[in-house]
């Protein structure tokens, strides 16, 4: 590994842990997660491997939408603790090792936003012009976040008449960020975060952010460049601040997004195309739609990284497959009308969608570990939680976490009817899945996920390498082969639910293979190795040369 190019850009061999303190862990009984509570638990983070943990919002808020609607970027709702709190967990978990990012969420305030409510007081306020009004409604921009709760982005407003833009509900205005006092503002929350101790920030909704209807004729150049000089800036403060980017575009956009071969914008995007082609290759138990997706990939430049996953704390979004692609996906993993949601989405979680622990589920992490970029998990997946579709919306997903098969799963010592949100349900309850039973478990899940971690941080070639698709006969088979610094890795999984068989390749000088996840080696005959999978069965090879 070379210093002068590859020193410091953590993100490009991380594990990503996302968790809302809220659902974590109740310290106090109240029914509600803290950061005491959190703390408490660290150290079942480090043991599990993860190297970075993203806090959703934990910011003062209305929690009309769970937070990411904040009415004080600097301070910290108080239902979860105290700023003091924070610091004490973001030294924790640097002391076992681990970086910390948060939610940045700068496209909206909540309505109740001391800004807000002088903004929207008349039509001279001082901070007017913070958000982006108009006399009359637009059917610009397009499209609704949420469709089945609003009908158009513009609010009016009684004060003044006016209309507000607001790309998500109504009580979220979007800010205006062509005003350079609203981008000065941004920079000082990012500054305080920094100042505190985190390593970065997950964007909120950066495609709406840059977004310049309503805003157009006052925005000094082009959006993306504002990205690259708040990237700049952070960087400035804090040599490794990392932006990664809740991205969910257009092929044709991504690659500026990272700012374009430069890579000075965003360090990392979630990768949300790669994410529905992921599904629909395992709903139809064929690599195709993967092979498809990756191929029309933009090259990512050297220091940046797409961020991959599953799951997040969102609806599975399937807006960019075709009708009938996501009508593929909805029959396999949410055929009930209850798991769908805003008719391009479902709202359950991994686990119950692949049936439960079992072959399919952990093949299914066990490729997403070996594709291009950095993995994120969501809080509960290393059990294989599911999710509690009594309750409304993409809340369903963010159930309490479950320690133990005790009261309330081990998350709070509230009578139930206290809790921030109802348990799991069905076959996922903490009675049959929960965090104690597993650590006990030498077959659980949730040592699975954890071998699983420590391989993937072991094999930075899946990181930093560069990575082809392999041709395979049997159409079940992925099959991709990344090459860094000299070291080959092959990852190979099957994707059907019936045994399949192929023969590798392995190069010039190849005389076997290290299978990374079972630990073991293999001979290979003239450079081949001839490879059988079970049913959902995956393996990660490095080649090993003569
Ligand atoms: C994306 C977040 O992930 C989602 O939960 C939220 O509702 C919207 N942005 C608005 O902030």
């Amino acid at each position: 590994m070379r210093l002068d190019y590859t020193s410091d850009l953590w993100w490009k061999n991380a594990v990503v842990y996302c968790l809302d303190v809220e659902t974590y862990a109740d310290s106090d009984g109240d029914g509600v997660g803290d950061f005491r509570g959190l703390i408490d638990r660290v150290d079942h983070l480090a043991d599990l491997g993860v190297t970075c943990l993203w806090l959703m919002p934990f910011y003062p808020s209305p929690n009309r939408d769970d937070g990411y609607d904040i009415s004080d970027y600097y301070g910290v709702d108080p239902r979860l603790g105290t700023l003091g709190d924070v610091v004490e967990f973001l030294r924790t978990a640097k002391d076992r090792g681990m970086r910390v990012i948060v939610d940045l969420v700068v496209n909206h305030t909540s309505d109740e936003h001391p800004w807000f409510t002088e903004s929207r007081s008349s039509l001279e306020a001082a901070r007017r012009d913070w958000y982006v009004w108009r006399p009359e409604p637009s059917d610009h921009p397009a499209g609704l976040a949420f469709p089945d709760k609003e009908t158009s982005n513009w609010q009016r407003d009684r004060r003044t008449g006016e209309y507000y833009l607001h790309r998500f509900y109504r009580f979220q205005p979007d800010l205006n960020i062509a005003n350079p006092a609203v981008r000065d503002e941004i920079c000082k929350i990012a500054a305080f975060w920094l100042a505190l101790g985190v390593s970065g920030f997950r964007m909120d909704a950066v495609p709406f952010l840059l977004e310049l209807d309503g805003i157009r004729e006052h925005m000094d150049g082009d959006p993306k460049r504002w990205l690259q000089s708040l990237r700049s800036f952070v960087g400035r403060r804090n040599g490794e601040a990392m932006l990664l980017g809740e991205v969910n575009a257009a092929m044709k956009d991504l690659s500026s997004y990272f700012g374009g071969a430069d890579g000075d914008a965003l360090n990392m995007q979630f990768a949300f195309l790669l994410n529905q082609s992921l599904w629909l290759s395992l709903a139809r138990g064929e690599g195709e739609p993967l092979e498809q997706i990756i191929s029309a990939l933009p090259v990512v430049p050297h220091d940046n990284a797409w961020a991959t996953f599953l799951r997040n704390h969102d609806e599975l979004t399937l807006d960019q497959l075709t009708v009938s692609q996501r009508e593929e996906v909805f029959a396999a993993f949410g055929p009930k009308p209850g798991m769908q949601l805003y008719g391009h989405g479902l709202r359950r979680r991994t686990a119950a969608m692949l049936g439960g622990d079992g072959p399919r589920l952990r093949m299914a992490w066990s490729l997403m570990f070996s594709l291009p970029g950095t993995p994120a998990l969501f809080m509960g997946d290393e059990i294989g939680m599911g999710e509690q579709l009594r309750i409304p919306d993409r809340y369903a997903v963010r159930v309490p976490m479950q320690w133990s098969r005790g009261r309330n799963g081990g998350f709070s010592t509230a009578a139930a009817g206290d809790l921030v949100r109802p348990l799991a349900g069905g076959g996922f309850g903490p009675a049959a899945v929960n965090v104690a039973d597993q650590r006990r478990d030498p077959g659980s899940l949730l040592r699975f996920l954890r071998r699983l971690i420590r391989v993937r941080r072991e094999t930075p070639e899946l990181g930093w390498g560069s990575s082809t698709l392999i041709e395979t006969a049997d159409p079940a088979l992925f099959a991709h082969r990344v090459e860094w610094e000299g070291s080959t890795v092959i990852a190979i999984h099957n994707l059907a639910g019936r045994p399949a068989t192929a023969e590798l390749d392995l190069g010039p000088r190849a005389d076997g293979v290290h299978d990374l996840l079972a630990d073991a080696e293999e001979p290979a005959r003239r450079g081949r190795l001839p490879v059988s999978l079970d049913a959902y069965g995956g393996r990660w090879l490095r080649v090993r040369r003569r």
